[in-house]
């Protein structure tokens, strides 16, 4: 019998998405209360959840394990964040304030200023600041209750950068108690020195992708006027697939230019956004395994229409939620202010709204032994200092953690 190393006791319950793989249409928001709860943790895994009275007996008695007292406490799995780009240096505060006085977010990119403003910031700072900075991201994801996350390069745009971006992600994950799950984004926009995005798209497969992919674990574009369209995009995705990447696209986010027939055709992992989706490619969603990612938070962030949310949930579609951290379009590492935008603005339940970012999360960047309290899965576990548990999503902006625990240990 594995050795039982931490026990968290006594909880008034212990709440975890039901069944295992990502949960869709009926099944979506299905959840497995225990109440009362004691979770048994073996090593970095969870050994048992279950009534106080049950885990008891499960243990072997006399063995000397750490005990975290769980009364008037609710355990939830630890949080899945899989759209982030916390790889940047600089900030846009400035391109906020002009935002706010009605410049849009187009607008400002078209002028040469939004992601390439970033790239040229993150041009200039050496590896170490990139390590930091995206350290830092991961230390403030933490806080709001992430335990993984998926990592985005695609402020580089230029081969040096980006590899050191890549390299930057992995170092961070390998300090930070977040595990971190890398995506090389070398499609995110056409960099100043280039012409024309067919001719950058060239420049990337062949000078940055072979370097690039061992690095990653997923390709990603943003599909969009502006950035890239669907020929560049299916070009530069084929080309990762070579590699081995699994293939994510950020799109619809302002405008419908194929985004998701590509996505099926190439069997792409995710799309991401959504917010200009209309109802035929919705359901055309509905019928595949490609994942919907939603970011309500850039949505709020730069006041874009809503994405059809429950269209995609009734109809069956796999659905994730993700907070898409980044300097620009949405500045905001918290999952549970995510969670309360799902339910205030996207007609998701807050169970609907944990499973997105738990085990449907999980699901997307193939983590799959995370994103549920269930005995095998890593002991990454939440406890939330509230009498019920929709308190994370219900109370905004105002996440309290008696604890964190990440892979068995307590943080
Ligand atoms: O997901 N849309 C493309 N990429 C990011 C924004 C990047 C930025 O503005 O710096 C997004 O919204
Ligand atoms: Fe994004």
């Amino acid at each position: 019998m594995a050795e039982v190393t931490l026990l968290i006791n006594d909880l008034a319950a212990a709440v975890t998405p039901a069944g295992t793989g990502p949960l869709r249409g009926r099944e979506f928001g299905a959840l497995r209360v225990h109440s009362p709860a004691s979770i048994a943790v073996a090593s970095d895994r969870i050994f048992a959840v279950g009534s106080p009275a049950k885990i008891l007996r499960e243990i072997p008695s006399g063995k000397d394990y750490e005990s975290v007292d769980g009364r008037g406490k609710v355990a939830l799995p630890g949080l899945v964040d899989c759209h982030t780009h916390p790889s940047f240096l600089g900030d846009r505060a400035a391109e906020f304030g002009l935002r706010s006085s009605g410049a849009t977010y187009e607008e400002i990119h078209a002028s040469g200023g939004g992601i390439r403003s970033t790239v040229a910031a993150t041009r200039a700072g050496s590896e170490g600041d990139l390590r930091s900075s995206v350290e830092r991201h991961l230390g403030w994801m933490l806080e709001h209750g992430t335990t993984t996350a998926e990592a985005k390069s695609g402020y580089g745009l230029d081969r040096e950068t980006e590899l050191k971006s890549l390299r930057a992600i992995q170092d961070a994950g390998r300090r930070s108690p977040v595990d971190v799950y890398p995506t090389f984004l070398g499609a995110h926009t056409v960099p100043p020195e280039f012409d024309s995005a067919a001719e950058y798209v060239e420049f990337v497969i062949h000078e940055v992708l072979p370097e690039a992919a061992p690095l990653a674990r997923f390709a990603d574009v943003f599909l969009e006027r502006g950035s890239f369209e669907a020929p560049e995009a299916r070009r530069y995705l084929e080309a990762c697939r070579e590699y081995g990447l699994a293939l994510r696209l950020h799109a619809d986010q302002f405008s419908e230019r194929g985004a998701i027939p590509l996505a099926l055709e190439l069997g792409a992992r995710s799309v991401d956004h959504l917010e200009a989706t209309k109802d035929e490619a919705a359901l055309l969603l509905t019928q595949s395994d490609v994942a919907a990612v939603l970011l309500p938070a850039c949505g709020l962030f730069l006041d874009l229409p809503l994405p059809p949310a429950r269209l995609l949930a009734d109809e069956g579609a796999i659905m994730a939620l993700a907070t898409d951290f980044n300097p620009g379009s949405s500045f905001c590492e918290s999952l549970p202010l995510v969670m309360n935008l799902a339910c205030t603005r996207l007609g998701l339940s807050p169970t609907e709204a944990l499973c997105a970012c738990t085990a449907n999360a999980a699901h997307v960047i193939g983590a799959d032994d995370v994103g549920r309290l269930a005995p095998g899965y890593r002991a990454d576990v939440l406890l939330l200092d509230a009498p019920d548990w929709r308190h994370l999503a219900y109370h905004l902006g105002g996440d309290r953690f008696a604890a964190r625990i990440k892979s068995g240990r307590l943080l």
